[in-house]
């Protein structure tokens, strides 16, 4: 079944300047792009996306990061492309993450892990509603 999911680049991605390559990943494994946008994270939106983590030792400081400068944010959509970009991403942690994988190739740390991903259908319709409220 056709799926959706919603993915950003964040800032940290940005400024290595990997954008382009990040989305060639995604439109070579055979993915379709639904929309993209840049834009700078609000610090109410950021909140709201990543409120399952509100009160976590890291929650201020993922906050900060995803609002320090723009991301691009982008609709997937294929079948299973919630756990395909999800495995495409690779572990949270940059440091652990498999060498083939996005933030095993571009992240050496937990906070700038270079891409955000739904973990779940259900989140990507969430995160969708508060990034593209017209999809
Ligand atoms: O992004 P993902 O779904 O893989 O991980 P998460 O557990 O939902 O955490 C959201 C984001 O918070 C991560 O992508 C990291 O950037 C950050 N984080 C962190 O800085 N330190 C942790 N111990 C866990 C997550
Ligand atoms: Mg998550």
């Amino acid at each position: 079944m056709v799926e959706r999911t919603f993915v950003f680049i964040k800032p940290d991605g940005m400024q290595k300047r990997i954008a382009g390559r990040i989305v060639s990943r995604y439109e070579e494994k055979g993915l379709e792009l639904v929309a993209i946008q840049k834009l700078h994270i609000t610090r109410a939106m950021a909140e709201q996306h990543y409120a399952e983590h509100k009160g976590k030792p890291f929650f201020e400081g993922i906050i900060a990061a995803i609002t320090s400068a723009p991301v691009v944010a982008m609709i997937w959509e294929a079948p299973d492309v919630v756990a395909i970009v999800r495995l495409m991403n690779g572990a949270t942690n940059g440091a652990l993450a498999e060498p083939g994988t996005i933030r095993g190739d571009f992240a050496a740390n937990f906070t700038d892990n270079v891409v955000h991903a739904s973990d779940s259908p259900a989140s990507a319709k969430r995160e969708i509603g508060i990034f593209f409220p017209n999809f």
